[in-house]
């Protein structure tokens, strides 16, 4: 197994966790939604309202299958990449899911600041952090390789992934 998959809701902490690790680990860094709007070179939140949810599924499942193919990669994906199980198979094929997890009211105090979220855009923020961790942990967790507790700094959580990744080799 050569990559580290970040999975987890939005505002978990995933790309700064991310580079962090790579850091630590001496591995590259991917961000699927940093990918997604390169290639596209139109914003998250452009892709969204230009196109809607389905497109920007459609090219993110496209990153993931090429990102999928890296090695020694850490990979951060957007909160959605566990709707399509198609995603998930082609990261575990070279790559061990690590879940950052953490509880729906830390999730809803921590997506209060977060502005660049179209899905929740205009919305009251703590249903719909709800209504989708009804649907989404569930999924998290049923993916993961390892759960990590991601009420932690960064450098605490990389340590702790290090050391559930690596002794278990
Ligand atoms: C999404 C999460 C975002 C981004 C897009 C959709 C989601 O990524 O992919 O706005 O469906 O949860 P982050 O999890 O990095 O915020």
């Amino acid at each position: 197994m050569s990559n580290l998959v970040l999975i987890g809701f939005m505002g978990a902490g995933k790309s700064s966790i991310g580079k962090a690790l790579a850091r630590s680990a001496s591995m590259r860094f991917v961000d699927t939604d940093e990918r997604v709007a390169k290639e596209a070179d139109l914003s998250i939140p452009r892709i969204f309202e230009g196109s809607g949810e389905k497109h920007f599924r459609q090219l993110e499942s496209k990153v993931v299958s090429d990102v999928a193919e890296m090695d020694d990669a850490v990979i951060a994906t957007g909160g959605g990449v566990v709707l399509n199980d198609k995603n998930i198979e082609k990261l575990k094929k070279n790559g061990v899911i690590i879940y950052i997890c953490l509880t729906e009211s830390e999730l809803i105090r921590r997506v209060r600041d977060l502005k660049d979220r179209p899905l929740l855009k205009d919305l009251d923020k703590d249903d719909t952090v709800h209504k989708l961790m009804k649907v989404r942990g569930p999924l998290y967790r049923k993916y993961a390789d390892y759960i990590i507790d991601g009420n932690y700094p960064v450098n605490a959580i990389v340590e702790k992934i290090n050391e559930a990744v690596f002794s278990d080799e």
